[in-house]
């Protein structure tokens, strides 16, 4: 199996965190994402370890909860040790909803409304991470209007081209995110958020992409960065306090992927950091690193029910499930690759090639093509791996099919994370 945390039971049936599946769909209902909370646990105590090891004192990892954002998720990140990156005011409330210590959470996003602005100080929210110049105006007027000083960091691009796909690509300096270095004007935002009364300039950010398997990309973003961090010194005599690195760490989610080992790229990052500390003759910040996927994505498996198995002769056949890219958009979108696995009968050979179809009314709600699983049948349950990010999150109601319900098992015991929707919700905002 992928992951640790998978296996098959005496009756052949994929079991998660020790419980089958099967079981699972009969107590939950289908579709059902199954989140494993040891695991997420694990994967925040890498982040969590290999910072505190390897990188600059008051460093710390954030967590980006636009890849699974719920309240349940909230208070495992913060009894870990993390803090929050958001992205929106309905990550903001959310977050401030789970009771998330709000001094730890940075508010992202290429354009904040004064409303957001407003929602999140009224939330007593820790640090803006602000994208240009009309939002520093914005921010400074409100944080004034209510008595504070309000504690930001420049969101900035450091013209990196990382090998991703092209839609998760976010560092370039032709980019709706940022202000760019290269061409100057991140040097003249730093002057004009410098002299801004009511906002306190900690430091800059940045995040180049997303899924990156590489440790150099990081590596190139942090040197260009402390290249700036030295330059506004030299400039402005002023020392830079933070520096946040964004997300990006890749994650397996087919055996052909690599398995990245965080840690490593961590230790190596620190060591970079260190040494271009001691090129560019600056006190070492502290650095900010926030991985979503990294976290979460492992840590999730869909179940679905297949329905109808169709083989058109001489072409190929289709598995149709009872979800699809209303849970998962990410094959519509990014062409994703995913794990299938026939839960019903995971001890048994896949030897079933298949498209893998959803039951939307578009010929695009595809979960993958060319898969293997061992034979299907109407009512077998269908796992999907690797769920965690950017499925949920990015789920919708399409065609009004109502999301999932999201379980989390741990150690044997299962709770609800998320109810399933229901149609009366589905017209909750119908007037
Ligand atoms: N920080 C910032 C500012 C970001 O924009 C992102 C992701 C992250 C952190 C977290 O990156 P991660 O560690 O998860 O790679 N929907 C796409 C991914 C979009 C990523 C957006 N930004 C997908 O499904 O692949």
């Amino acid at each position: 199996m992928l992951y640790s945390n998978l296996s098959t039971n005496e009756q052949g049936h994929l079991t998660i965190g020790g419980l089958d599946a099967l079981e699972l769909v009969k107590e939950y209902g289908s579709p059902l994402m199954v989140l494993d909370e040891n695991r997420v646990r694990e994967n925040c105590r890498i982040y969590v370890n290999a910072v505190k090891e390897y990188l600059p004192k008051g460093s710390m990892p954030l967590y980006a909860g636009k890849a699974f954002c719920f309240k349940g998720l909230y208070s495992i990140i913060d009894s870990e040790g993390m803090g929050a990156d958001v992205v929106s005011p309905g990550e903001v409330y959310t977050v401030s909803a789970a009771g998330f210590p709000m001094q730890n959470v940075y508010f992202h996003g290429n354009n904040k409304t004064d409303e957001d602005i407003a929602l999140a100080i009224e939330k007593k929210l820790g640090c803006f991470v602000a994208d240009n110049r009309d939002e520093l105006i914005s921010i400074d007027r409100i944080a004034r209007e209510n008595g504070i000083k309000q504690r930001v960091l420049l969101r900035l691009t450091p013209g990196i081209d990382p090998h991703t796909h092209a839609k998760i690509s976010t560092g370039k300096v032709d980019s709706k995110f940022g202000t760019a270095i290269e061409t100057g004007q991140a040097m003249e935002l730093v002057e004009f958020a410098l002299g801004l009364e009511n906002i306190n300039l900690e430091g800059f950010h940045c995040h180049i992409g997303s899924q990156i398997f590489e440790s150099d990309p990081f590596c190139d973003a942090a040197d260009i960065m402390l290249k700036f961090v030295a330059d506004v010194k030299a400039k402005f005599g002023y020392e830079v306090k933070v520096l946040n690195l964004g997300g990006g760490y890749g994650v397996r989610y087919v055996e052909s992927h690599p398995q990245i080992d965080i840690a490593a790229n961590i230790k190596k990052l620190g060591e970079h950091i260190a040494a271009d500390c001691e090129k560019f003759g600056i006190v070492a910040p502290a650095i900010l690193l926030e991985p979503g996927r990294s976290i979460v994505a492992d840590t999730c498996t869909t179940l679905y029910k297949i329905g109808n198995v169709k083989t058109i002769t001489g072409y190929k056949s289709y598995v149709s499930i009872d979800g699809g890219m209303t849970d998962n958009p990410r094959y519509a979108l990014y062409g994703s690759e995913y794990t299938v696995i026939n839960a019903t009968k995971a001890d048994k050979t896949a030897d079933f090639v298949c498209t893998v179809a959803g039951r939307c009314c578009e010929s695009g709600d595809l979960i993958g093509e060319d898969i293997a699983i061992a034979s299907p049948e109407r009512g077998d349950i269908l796992a999907v791996l690797t769920t965690g990010a950017y499925n949920y999150s990015m789920a919708s109601n399409y065609n009004r099919i109502c999301r999932p319900a999201v379980v989390i098992v741990k150690d044997g015991e299962t709770r609800v994370g998320i109810r399933r929707e229901t149609f009366e919700d589905l017209i909750k905002c119908d007037m």
